[in-house]
């Protein structure tokens, strides 16, 4: 089988509100909390004896681990339910273990940091970085200097956005509170407020959609914006709306851009994957506001750190606002960690005599590169799923044409085959995040390309297993 690069646009989402988390046996969607917190009280009572801990070779900063005879999940029987949850940062380790690909959990970048870590390592005395305050002189006045200066150098680095010439930054708890905060600012806009004259602003994205999108737009049911779904089945009237143009896409890897035609729409660029590790750099981009995030350009997803690049300091002051209502600003800790991931980062390929092991973009072309191959592989024996095709192109920051290696795999399910995501769970003990959470229909479903190597060789051996 096979499916060319994306079409333009899909149906209508069925259920926006789809919450990702459920059971592998069924398709109940029900968060467990209280199973939730009594795993992590029990974690807790075990005294965090079931992690290890393991030294880089440098020999400085710790990863915790979970060491190798404890790590294996038990399958449910018939009639137990197992919550993602409980398998999120186990490894697969025999050929019975539940694989859980369902999150887009960085843990492929552990490897680089294991070889690279001491260039990042952080300790922060106790009296330092008390302060609410970063720096009262800039509009965000909770963003660090450093961390502003590591930014804009990351982005002259790479060459995938303009940083400098005024654009402001504001920083979030991950891009995902700044994903809310551009919603907050775009729909107070006093113009954008007239318009609406009380009525929430639409908001759209073209399907398959990130799940998020829905789920974040509509949880506290504002009355400032609402989420409209598909972008390509929108239509724009006189009034203002909001178009979320995520590059290249999550769910399926593909290069978008905005899909409405209408003056009287706000775009916020999601480019959290717009990174050489995962596709071409063709130019720098300079949108009106774009985000960022360090979970997926350098794995550290647990720093729970974001960036907006946002040209207007009107809407730039709104995101500050929102955030300063929401969180009184973001973790100083997290910023000067982040501040030694990102000079790490740059000084493996401005320092002279780096050497090849520290260049994070090429360690991450590498990885996906090979999974890619191994997946297309097993695919193309197997005749099961359809996988996009992808076109080479010029990538600026790697000085030749390079093949999109997306951060998920957004498979296809043939045969008969209506739901891949409960196909793969139920009978082959993969999770996966199925189609209709993304807008799209229950033939597809996303698998995460960026776990551990260990989970993804066993996904494949699943694949190769499959007979129909
Ligand atoms: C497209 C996209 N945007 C934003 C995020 C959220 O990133 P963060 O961890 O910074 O909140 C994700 C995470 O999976 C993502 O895939």
């Amino acid at each position: 089988m096979q499916f060319m690069e994306s079409r333009q646009c899909l149906q209508k989402p069925s259920n926006p509100f789809a919450e990702p988390k459920r059971c592998l046996n069924c398709s109940c969607r029900h968060i467990r909390t209280a199973h939730f917190v009594v795993s992590i009280l029990l974690s807790i009572h075990n005294g965090g004896s079931r992690l290890g801990s393991l030294r880089n070779k440098a020999g400085s900063s710790k990863v915790q681990v979970k060491p190798k005879n404890l790590v294996k999940v038990e399958m449910p029987s018939a009639t137990q339910e197992i919550n993602v949850n409980e398998t999120t940062g186990s490894l697969a380790m025999s050929v019975d273990s539940v694989i859980n690909l369902d999150r887009g959990d960085p843990k492929v970048y552990e490897k680089f940091w294991l070889e690279n870590g001491a260039a990042a390592a952080v300790e922060i005395p106790g009296w330092q970085k008390i302060s609410y305050f970063s720096d009262l002189t800039n509009l965000c006045w909770f963003l660090e200097p450093d961390f502003a200066a590591e930014i804009r150098r990351l982005h002259r680095l790479v060459g995938n956005a303009v940083a400098d010439h005024g654009r402001h930054i504001v920083v979030g708890t991950g891009s995902s509170q700044l994903f809310l905060a551009s919603l907050f600012a775009l729909s107070t806009a006093p113009e954008v407020a007239v318009a609406c004259n009380g009525r929430p602003v639409p908001v759209v994205s073209s399907a398959p959609y990130f799940s998020y999108y829905p789920a974040a737009t509509d949880l506290l049911k504002s009355g400032l914006f609402r989420w409209e779904g598909d972008a390509c089945s929108f239509h724009a009237g006189s009034t203002p709306y909001i178009e979320v143009v995520c590059s290249p896409r999550n769910p399926d890897g593909s290069a978008r851009t905005a899909i409405v035609k209408s003056c009287n729409g706000k775009l916020i660029h999601d480019l959290a994957y717009y990174w050489p590790q995962y596709t071409a750099i063709t130019g720098a981009m300079d949108e009106d506001i774009m985000l960022f995030t360090v979970s997926k350009c350098t794995g550290h997803a647990g720093t729970r750190l974001g960036w907006a690049l946002v040209k207007d300091a009107e809407v730039a002051r709104r995101m500050t606002k929102f955030i300063e209502v929401n969180t009184i600003g973001v973790s100083k800790d997290s910023q000067y960690r982040a501040v030694r991931i990102l000079k790490a980062v740059c000084d493996g390929y401005e320092l002279e005599g780096a050497g090849e092991s520290a260049k994070l973009f090429h360690f991450g072309r590498k990885v996906m590169a090979r999974r890619w191959e191994k997946l297309r592989e097993v695919l193309a024996a197997n005749k099961v799923f359809g996988l996009m095709e992808f076109k080479k192109l010029h990538c600026e920051f790697m000085g030749k044409e390079t093949l999109p290696l997306p951060a998920f795999a957004w498979l296809e399910c043939g045969r008969d085959i209506e739901d891949c995501e409960s196909f793969l769970r139920q009978k082959h003990k993969v999770l996966t995040r199925g189609g209709k959470d993304f807008g799209a229909d229950g033939k597809h479903a996303r698998v995460s390309m960026l776990g551990r190597d260990e989970d993804f060789d066993m996904f494949i051996q699943r694949l190769k297993a499959i007979r129909l």
